[in-house]
């Protein structure tokens, strides 16, 4: 199977990867669903929806304060280096991920398309305002901060720039997206349940436009019906023996 998958990725001409919370299982991020997943001990629509954040932004700031702590203190896995190293290699165009963790640009991935935002950034509620707090070195003081964040700009309320449930995605990002899904020859799946849209088409556009989808993952998700060759294995350890075996084939 490893073998297989590093022959296609080897003689592709535009692979791409499309990424969820499962390639960050193994930095100790938590992913959603499944037997750790957030959503089994929090409720999404409490935390994660616009409607949430009118009715008690206090508490959806808790929770996305807790994840940006626990995130700040992330750090990529093999999974991560790999991708990014495919990319160096030619092989690799571009990353479209689901999660907002940034630990495929930390990795190294220059072409990185984020569908859902990143936690990192805050936005105004009113203006055109946003700050990356990593970037501005504010991040401790963020998360230090008691009371509820407001715009330097304007004095308005500041939320943190992911997509909730019920929201649009940023439409560059999900543009730029199908356009690569289009063009690719080779998707690599990794980590991800593939039950959430419009995201989840990213896989299916490359199957319908001709293309082969090699899946990761330790589960069987929403992805594997149409997976050419399926690695039922955890994301670093498949990333690790699938880089060695590619390693050699273009060597
Ligand atoms: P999920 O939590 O739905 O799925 C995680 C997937 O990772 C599951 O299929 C697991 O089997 C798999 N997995 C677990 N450990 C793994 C490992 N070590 N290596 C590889 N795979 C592993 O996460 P997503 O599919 O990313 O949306 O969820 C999609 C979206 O739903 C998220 O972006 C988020 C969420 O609600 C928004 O916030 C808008
Ligand atoms: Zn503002």
């Amino acid at each position: 199977m490893i073998e297989e998958a590093a022959k296609l990725l080897a003689r592709s001409r535009f692979a791409i990867a499309f990424t969820g919370a499962g390639i960050s299982a193994e930095s100790r991020v938590p992913t959603f669903r499944g037997s750790n997943g957030l959503w089994k001990t929090h409720r999404p629509e409490e935390l994660a929806t616009p409607e949430a954040f009118r009715r008690d932004p206090h508490l959806v700031w808790s929770f996305y304060k807790w994840r940006m702590e626990l995130i700040g203190k992330a750090r990529p896995n093999p999974a991560h280096y790999a991708l990014a190293e495919l990319e160096r290699m030619g092989i690799l165009k571009a990353v479209i991920t689901q999660n907002v963790d940034d630990l495929h640009r930390e990795a190294g991935t220059k072409n990185l398309i984020e569908l859902h935002g990143n936690i990192f950034r805050v936005r105004c509620t009113s203006c055109d305002y946003k700050e990356n707090l990593k970037e501005s070195g504010r991040l401790e003081e963020f998360l230090k901060e008691k009371d509820l964040p407001k715009c330097p700009e304007c004095g308005s309320l500041l939320r943190p720039d992911v997509v909730w449930f019920g929201e649009p995605l940023p439409r560059k990002a999900l543009e730029e997206a199908f356009r690569l899904a289009e063009r690719a020859d080779l998707v690599l799946v990794i980590g991800t349940s593939g039950v959430v849209y419009p995201a989840a088409y990213i896989p299916q556009i490359v199957k319908e436009t001709g293309g082969k989808v090699i899946e990761v993952n330790p589960e069987e998700s929403g992805i594997t019906p149409i997976a050419d060759v399926f690695l039922r294995c955890p994301a670093g350890e498949a990333m690790e023996k699938l880089m060695e075996r590619i390693e050699g084939l273009v060597r």
